[in-house]
């Protein structure tokens, strides 16, 4: 009897164990967040400066142009870049941003692919990649984020067919892929939410 509880505890101690150190692999905090812009920065060309000396290490992240952080948790919940003048990449480390609601990065002439690691930026509401030079597939995880309402993805250079996955997103309000180069049909589902 003994025994067996003190098995079940060590299960239970083991289980608590494996979960803390998960936990812990995907603890996010301001300073990632800092760090995540950084990398964003690295990747962007900014003949403007206007990133230059504002995204500056010795100052909050919650002052720098372009960001917004949440009273609550002091953390970055709107990354805007829209209408810049700016080109480059987008880091995959911009995933690590957990508190994210609102990204844009409207009107200016971004390329390459999105990363994958977008895909985890779970409370995203607000995403717009309009009037860039984007391109590749359009991602089918765009679907799968459970919170979003508007997405913005005119005018660049996608390309393939329209991912069924955007069917699941019921919160959706904003759809707007015109002026690329997709092909076949938009899910039959997603005419259900705006009717
Ligand atoms: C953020 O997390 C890192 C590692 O997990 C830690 O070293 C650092 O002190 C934390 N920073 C803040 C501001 O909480
Ligand atoms: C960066 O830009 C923001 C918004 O324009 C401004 O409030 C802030 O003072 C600037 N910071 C620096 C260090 O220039
Ligand atoms: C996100 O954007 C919407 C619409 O532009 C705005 O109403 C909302 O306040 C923004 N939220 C954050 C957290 O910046
Ligand atoms: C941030 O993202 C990058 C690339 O996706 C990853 O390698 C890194 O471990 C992440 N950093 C933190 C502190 O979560
Ligand atoms: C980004 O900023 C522009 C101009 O200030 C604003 O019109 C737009 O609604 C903002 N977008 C998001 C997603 O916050
Ligand atoms: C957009 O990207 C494509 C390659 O994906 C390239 O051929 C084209 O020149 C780019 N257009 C602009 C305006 O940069
Ligand atoms: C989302 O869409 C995919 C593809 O249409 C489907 O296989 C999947 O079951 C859907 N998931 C949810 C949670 O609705
Ligand atoms: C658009 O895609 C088709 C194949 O799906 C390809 O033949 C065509 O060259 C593409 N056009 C542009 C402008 O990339």
């Amino acid at each position: 009897m003994e025994i067996s509880c003190f098995s079940i505890f060590f299960v239970l101690l083991l289980v608590h164990c494996f979960m803390a150190s998960s936990a812990v692999a995907v603890r996010t905090n301001i300073t990632t967040d800092k760090s995540a812009l950084l990398a964003l920065k690295s990747h962007i060309n900014d003949p403007n400066k206007i990133l230059a000396s504002n995204w500056s290490t010795s100052t909050s992240v919650c002052n720098w142009v372009g960001i917004k952080c949440g009273a609550k948790h002091l953390r970055v919940t709107s990354l805007n870049l829209s209408h810049m003048g700016l080109s480059g990449t987008i880091a995959p480390q911009i995933g690590n941003l957990t508190f994210l609601f609102n990204l844009s990065f409207r009107n200016n002439n971004f390329h390459g692919s999105l990363p994958n690691e977008l895909a985890s930026l779970r409370r995203l509401e607000v995403v717009s990649f309009g009037l860039n030079n984007f391109s590749g597939m359009l991602p089918s995880w765009l679907g799968f984020l459970p919170k979003l309402q508007v997405l913005y993805a005119y005018t660049n250079s996608f390309e393939g067919s329209i991912p069924e996955s955007l069917g699941n997103l019921s919160s959706l309000k904003v759809l707007h892929l015109s002026e690329n180069n997709l092909s076949g049909w938009m899910p039959s589902t997603i005419y259900n939410f705006f009717s």
